[in-house]
This record gives C-alpha cells, structure tokens and sequence, in this order.
C-alpha cells in the first residue's frame, strides 16, 4: 500500500513541538538559498510534487508523524538530554547523553545521512530520510533541544507577555513565541499561507545579513565531510547547549518562573535565536550540497539528469 501523501499528513498535523513551524520552514527556505544545481535536483526528485510541496513544508513532516503509529520511537531523535547542570555547568558527553539503542538527535542526524545515499534503500525512505534530516538540522539549533532539564524546559512554567496559561512553558517560548513576536507575528499565529510568507521573508533577510554577521561564517559551514557526521552533529549539538547556560538559562529557573519573559529576557533573546536559525540554514545547505554529491558518486541520479551529464 502506498504511504499517505505529505500534504495529507501534513493537513493533519496538531500544531508542532519542536522550532514551531515558523522557526522550521525559515531554516528550510534559508538552506534552500545555499543548494548547489545538484542538491536542488535532490530535493526537488524526493520532496517537491505537483501539490506544491516545497522545502519548508518537508521541513515540519518529523513533527507530523512522531506520535503517529509507527514511528513513536522517532520522538526521542527530536533532542538529545545533556544530563548537565545549568547555568553553572554546560555540556554534552555522547555517551552519557544519548540513550542506547533509542538515540537522540546526534545519532538520527548521523543515520539519516547515511540512509539518503544508500543504494540499498527505496526512494521513499530516502524521501523520510531527508524529510528527517531537515527537521533535526533545525532542532539540533535550538537549545533547549539540547538539555535535559526540566525535559528540555518544558517543565518550567513560564509568562510571556502576560501570557500565563498552563501551556506557556520555557520550551514553547523558544520554539515559538520569541520567533513570532521577533517577526511580527501574533502568538496564535497558525495559518501556513502567514507563517510560509513570514519564514521566505525572515530567510531572505538573514541570508543578505549573513555576510555581515560578526561570527566567522567559514567555520559554521566547516562541517563537510558525511562521514564525520557524528563528529559535526555534537559540535552543533554542543553550540547550542552552550547557550543554555549562556542565556536560556542564564539567570536561573527560578528567575524565568518569576519574570515575564517578553520583556527585557526577550530583547536579549532575538540576536541568540537570528543567529541559530542563520546557522541551522547554512548548516543544512551544507550538509545537503555534501550528499547530493555523495548521491552522484552512488548513482542514485534521475535517468534525465545522468543523460545531460
Ligand atoms: N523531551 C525530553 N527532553 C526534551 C528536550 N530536550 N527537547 C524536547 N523534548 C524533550
Ligand atoms: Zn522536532
Ligand atoms: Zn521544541
């Protein structure tokens, strides 16, 4: 039987725990501006059909399925839980942290990779494999996706700009909220046409403002070779979870339960989230430019484009 289409699933979807929609489908525009000729073929080959499918609707689809029958043990590749101890002490250990046989999203990140450009696989599970790859790039660049406490803060209740309900916590603030008030967008925001225009605009400025960025964007995109895959994840993974301790969590559990975080917490919040986004879309434009090269030396090319070779 074939696997329902994307867009149903998608159209399905509950709304999303990870980067919220917004922050995913910014990452996917962004990295789709780095694509070399071949990567674009790639992604075009496995993601894009008539509906209009696109990039950064691929990029939401790993939220879509993970509590869906047969794929629940994805869930835990959405994160992995440093066992550290902010904000005095930052770090991942890998083999403290991600869960043997279960993984985390070091080894999901490394998995996907290797199954995109295996001849023994079938074109849909190169296609979920992709679809994965694109989603975690993106988690893997959100702190929080990065630590164990409070089960990556989703346990610590939070306010944002008077919003204090039981579903405000740390975690949804940063998947979410800080990203839509940062663009604009009303916190109940949840319209794809909205969120689709907010994230091509949002890429399209940080992509012009890449080359102005005050960190050295040679060594975000050094990551290169696919068989170092586990080495580049856990410098991505241990990036972000620097930031817990340097500013998601910086001033203490108990300061964040206590203040509105829309405020000053917020400003401060804006250029560590522009940064990480900018990041999660070079990275990925990177890493997909590397396997669709990897995916010519395999063979695994349409008859059309291996005959304009
Ligand atoms: N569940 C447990 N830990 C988590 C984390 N760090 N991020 C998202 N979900 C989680
Ligand atoms: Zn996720
Ligand atoms: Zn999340």
């Amino acid at each position: 039987m074939r696997s329902l289409s994307p867009l149903l699933i998608l159209l399905s979807t509950p709304t999303v725990h990870s980067w919220g929609e917004l922050g995913h489908r910014t990452v996917g525009y962004l990295a789709e501006k780095y694509l070399t000729t071949d990567a674009t073929a790639m992604v075009t080959e496995l993601l894009v059909n008539d509906k209009g499918y696109d990039i950064s609707d691929a990029a939401l689809w790993a939220d879509s399925v993970k509590r869906r029958t047969g794929y629940t043990h994805t869930r835990v590749w959405h994160y992995i839980d440093a066992e550290d101890d902010p904000p005095t002490q930052c770090g991942i250990k890998y083999n403290r942290d991600c869960k043997p046989k279960k993984g985390c999203i070091v080894s999901a990140i490394v998995n996907m990779t290797s199954r995109i450009s295996s001849p023994k696989l079938d074109s849909t599970q190169h296609k979920e494999a992709l679809m994965f790859l694109i989603h975690f790039l993106g988690d893997i660049h959100q702190p929080l996706h990065t630590e164990a406490l409070d089960r990556g803060g989703n346990d610590i209740h939070a306010c944002f700009d008077s919003h204090c309900s039981k579903k405000e916590n740390l975690h949804s603030i940063w998947d979410t909220q800080i990203l839509h008030k940062s663009r604009g967008l009303p916190a109940s925001e949840s319209d794809d046409k909205v969120l689709k225009d907010a994230a091509q605009t949002w890429a399209t400025e940080l992509f012009e403002a890449s080359s102005l960025r005050v960190w050295n964007w040679d060594t975000v995109a050094e990551c290169k070779d696919l068989k170092k895959a586990e080495d580049c994840a856990l410098k991505w993974a241990g990036e972000s979870n620097k930031l817990v301790c340097g500013y998601v969590l910086e001033r203490g559990v108990e300061w964040i339960e206590q203040n509105d975080l829309g405020g000053e917490y917020f400003e401060g919040a804006v250029p560590v989230v522009d940064e990480m986004v900018s990041k999660a879309g070079l990275r990925l434009g990177t890493w997909l430019n590397e396997i669709a090269g990897a995916r010519r030396r395999v063979g695994l090319l349409r008859e059309q484009e291996r005959m304009e070779m």
